[in-house]
């Protein structure tokens, strides 16, 4: 039974990266440890640990090259470094956070190890989830790779092994992400994401290095996943009404408009203002639609550097995760930031932006909202899909002083 079902997944995820390998299929780290594809305009780098992205350079409006992702210099210190906020990663093999890291399956409650809040709940997949582990690079050609990660049956708590493959494509001026896992032996939850740190300035905007003045807009995103004090879903769907913190459908906005209104206190938790929150993409009132054509479900831009990101992705949510918890500890890239000594060369609180398309996060623990095909999988369901293109553009009337 599990055999036949991995051999018949295989060929249909190697036939598309095999297509432009050379005999070996990986061409290999840099010196630093990172694997390096690219494309016209766009050039990023990879990690096994967590099968991150570590380096996306694009050039700005005047045609200055940016590091827009949050990352270490090599890929030895992401298992190194004490601090480990999930940089460039794939949290699983349950992203976000499990309420009282528990969730039932047919009947069977199932324990997993918490890891955040005084082990009150479970963030990404647990203390030794996903994005603590290195994948292995099964292919790696000049604009394309791929990591597998083979997680066994029981592993922090999850029932059944779990077979997945990362593909990272790079094609002019755009990056795509295919994320295929496959439930070998039990039903198990199964959500995953990439948790990129976007500054579109490459921290080198001299009036700023944070990224409140970027411009959001999530037309499709009317509605958030409501949290309590520890940002767990207590279950309620709420409107984002126009003009409160959370509305950015209305029109475009910027991510710190509303950052000091006392109606953002609370947003992302206890005593926290700012985001970290799950907007529901709802793209299907107008009946079927074809995530490539139908979108983008998020547009990120900065008027300094011009970067513009437009998000396609087959996925119902976007947890949005505006840095509060950033404090000026974590280091930013020999690649990034100001060399004149006029600021610290660390991340400052709202000094980036991740968003993470996904599902609706701790819909394991909500069955009225009726995600479980989306989030439960089994030896017999089809594989877990994620599906992702980011496009970049570049505002060449942008001011840039
Ligand atoms: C595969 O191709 C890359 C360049 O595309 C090259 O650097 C590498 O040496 C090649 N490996 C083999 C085994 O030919
Ligand atoms: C940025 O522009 C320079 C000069 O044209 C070019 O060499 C470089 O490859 C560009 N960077 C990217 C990421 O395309
Ligand atoms: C790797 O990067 C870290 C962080 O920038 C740095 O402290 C360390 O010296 C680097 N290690 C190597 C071998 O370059
Ligand atoms: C991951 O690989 C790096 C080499 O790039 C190594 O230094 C590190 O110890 C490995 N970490 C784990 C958790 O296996
Ligand atoms: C939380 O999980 C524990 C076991 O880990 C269980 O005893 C308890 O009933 C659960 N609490 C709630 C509110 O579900
Ligand atoms: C977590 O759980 C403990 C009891 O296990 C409780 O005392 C505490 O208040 C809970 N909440 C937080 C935020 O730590
Ligand atoms: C950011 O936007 C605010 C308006 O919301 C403006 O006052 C401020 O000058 C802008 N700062 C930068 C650095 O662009
Ligand atoms: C969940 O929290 C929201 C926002 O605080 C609140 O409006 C709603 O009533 C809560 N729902 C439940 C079921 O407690
Ligand atoms: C949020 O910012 C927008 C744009 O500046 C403004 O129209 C709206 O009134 C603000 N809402 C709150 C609650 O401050
Ligand atoms: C709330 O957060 C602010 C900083 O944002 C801090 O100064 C204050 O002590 C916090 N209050 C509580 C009750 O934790
Ligand atoms: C800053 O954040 C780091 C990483 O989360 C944490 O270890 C440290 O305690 C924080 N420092 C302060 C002063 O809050
Ligand atoms: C480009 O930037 C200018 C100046 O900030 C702005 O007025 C214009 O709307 C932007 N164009 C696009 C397509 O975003």
């Amino acid at each position: 039974m599990r055999l036949p079902r991995l051999l018949a997944v295989l060929p249909v995820l190697f036939s598309s990266v095999t297509a432009q390998s050379n005999s070996t299929g990986i061409i290999g780290p840099l010196p630093n440890g990172k694997y390096e594809i690219a494309s016209e305009g766009i050039r990023a780098n990879f990690i096994p640990y967590g099968a991150s992205i570590s380096n996306l350079f694009l050039n700005d409006t005047r045609s200055i090259e940016r590091d827009i992702v949050l990352g270490f210099d090599n890929a030895s210190w992401y298992s190194i470094s004490k601090l480990h906020p999930y940089l460039g990663a794939v949290p699983g093999r349950y992203a976000n956070r499990i309420k009282n890291s528990t969730f039932d399956i047919d009947g069977v409650t199932y324990h997993v190890l918490p890891n955040e809040n005084n082990n009150n709940d479970t963030l990404h997949g647990g203390p030794d989830g996903w994005t603590w582990r290195n994948w292995t690079v099964v292919s790696h050609t000049t604009d394309s790779i791929t990591f597998s990660l083979d997680d066994p049956d029981g592993m922090e708590g999850f029932p059944g092994r779990v077979i997945t493959y990362v593909t990272y494509t790079l094609t002019p001026y755009q990056w795509h992400i295919k994320m295929t896992a496959t439930s070998l032996t039990k039903k198990t939850p199964i959500m995953l994401s990439s948790h990129t740190y976007w500054n579109l300035d490459g921290f080198q905007n001299p009036q700023t290095p944070l990224a409140l003045n970027y411009s959001l807009y999530m037309p499709y995103s009317g509605q958030t996943v409501a949290i309590d004090s520890i940002e767990i879903p207590n279950g309620t769907i709420l409107p984002a009404q126009q003009y409160s913190p959370n509305d950015f459908w209305s029109a475009p906005k910027q991510l710190g408009a509303n950052i000091t209104s006392p109606e953002i206190l609370g947003n992302c938790g206890f005593n926290c203002s700012g985001y970290d929150n799950c907007f529901i993409t709802n793209r299907a009132q107008d009946g079927p639609y074809d995530w490539r054509e139908k979108g983008p479900a998020v547009t990120l831009s900065s008027p300094w550097s011009g970067i513009q990101i437009d998000v396609f992705t087959d996925q119902d949510a976007l947890q949005v995760y505006s840095c509060n918890n950033q404090n000026g500890t974590q280091t930013i890239k020999e690649t990034q930031g100001l060399r004149d000594g006029s600021r610290p060369r660390t991340v400052q609180k709202y000094g980036c932006v991740v968003l993470e398309v996904e599902d609706w996060i701790d819909g394991i623990n909500q069955p009225e909202w009726g995600r479980e095909k989306k989030q439960i999988f089994g030896p017999a369901d089809d594989p877990y899909v994620l599906e992702a293109v980011y496009k970049f553009s570049v505002n060449k009337t942008s001011p840039n002083p």
